[in-house]
């Protein structure tokens, strides 16, 4: 594949037709975002002024990130970034990319969250921070505080860059540790409105099968956990009657075959009044609510 500088409309193509020759889904797509990354632009930049050359310095760049990309390294990674609810996050090898299924469970913590009275979130497994932040920047309340957490140090530094670059950093709170234990410190039980969660929840059998761009370049520990994937719900569900105000929500992700296990797990647990279930842009049982009434 030829590489000497040209222009941004040559570029464009020659990259489009090597990312395709890879079955990298979407070329032209992909090669707009690897060419607009290079040029410190966005797609529709691009297009402003497509006649413009290249130096040999972008064209050398460009190359290099095409190469990446040809042996499944995900695009986010490559551009350091990925956008969710319409916000961008830096994104690294250290946290999970986030998906557009986690949109639903934003929207349906955000539909709980009722303007001015204060609320107190609890986040767990935080990753880059993407819900927390989204909740916090979206949400017509200001007088939201939310405590998240991971398990993983690198993962709350990038969390702590997100929320400080999209200045919800004085709302959010970070912590480190396993699950319900990062919170130790404080003394909140019972005070919380909500818990939302999207745990690791892909099981051992379906991981082997992930494909490539997934397996070999994203945190195992950000995908899963225990032999059917719900180890973490199932410890959340039990964790989550000590911190839960009555009325308060639990909000939990799920994958694909887990909602009537899950369901089961909440009615089993006694506490939880009202068992919601929310589908995905697939219709994939994809977010699953239970209201918190009192523990007996
Ligand atoms: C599926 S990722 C979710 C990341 C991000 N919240 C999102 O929705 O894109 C799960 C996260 O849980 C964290 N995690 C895994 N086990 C944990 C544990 N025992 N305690 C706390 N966090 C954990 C992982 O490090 C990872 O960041």
């Amino acid at each position: 594949m030829n590489y000497t500088p040209s222009n941004i409309s040559q570029t464009l193509t020659i990259t489009q037709k090597l990312l395709k020759k890879y079955r990298i889904p979407q070329p032209r797509l992909e090669a707009e975002l690897l060419l607009a990354h290079c040029l410190k632009t966005d797609r529709t930049g691009l297009y402003r002024n497509p006649s413009r050359c290249l130096t040999p310095t972008k064209s050398a760049a460009l190359k290099k990130l095409c190469q990446k990309r040809t042996r499944n390294i995900p695009m986010a990674y490559l551009t350091g970034r990925q956008e969710f609810m319409g916000l961008s996050f830096k994104v690294n090898r250290s946290v999970l990319i986030p998906r557009p299924e986690t949109e639903i469970l934003v929207e349906t913590t955000l539909s709980l969250i009722t303007p001015q009275k204060p609320y107190l979130i609890m986040e767990i497994g935080t990753g880059c921070g993407n819900i927390a932040v989204s909740l916090a920047k979206l949400s017509r309340n200001k007088k939201i505080k939310i405590f998240a957490s991971d398990i993983s140090t690198r993962a709350l530094t990038i969390a702590l860059q997100n929320a400080r670059q999209h200045q919800v950093s004085d709302r959010i709170k970070l912590f480190r540790g396993d699950l319900f234990a990062a919170f130790k410190k404080l003394n909140i039980a019972g005070q919380i409105d909500l818990i939302v969660s999207n745990p690791p929840y892909v099981s051992e059998k379906e991981y082997q099968q992930l494909p490539a761009d997934v397996k070999n370049y994203e945190p195992r520990l950000a995908l899963t956990t225990g032999k059917q994937g719900m180890a973490i719900h199932q410890r959340i569900i039990k964790g989550a009657g000590r911190y839960l105000k009555p009325g308060g929500h639990l909000i939990m992700e799920m994958g694909i075959d887990q909602v009537g296990h899950l369901k089961k797990l909440l009615e089993k647990a006694n506490y939880f009044d009202k068992i919601i279930v929310l589908p995905d842009y697939r219709k994939i049982s994809r977010v699953i609510v239970g209201r918190f009434t009192r523990k007996s």
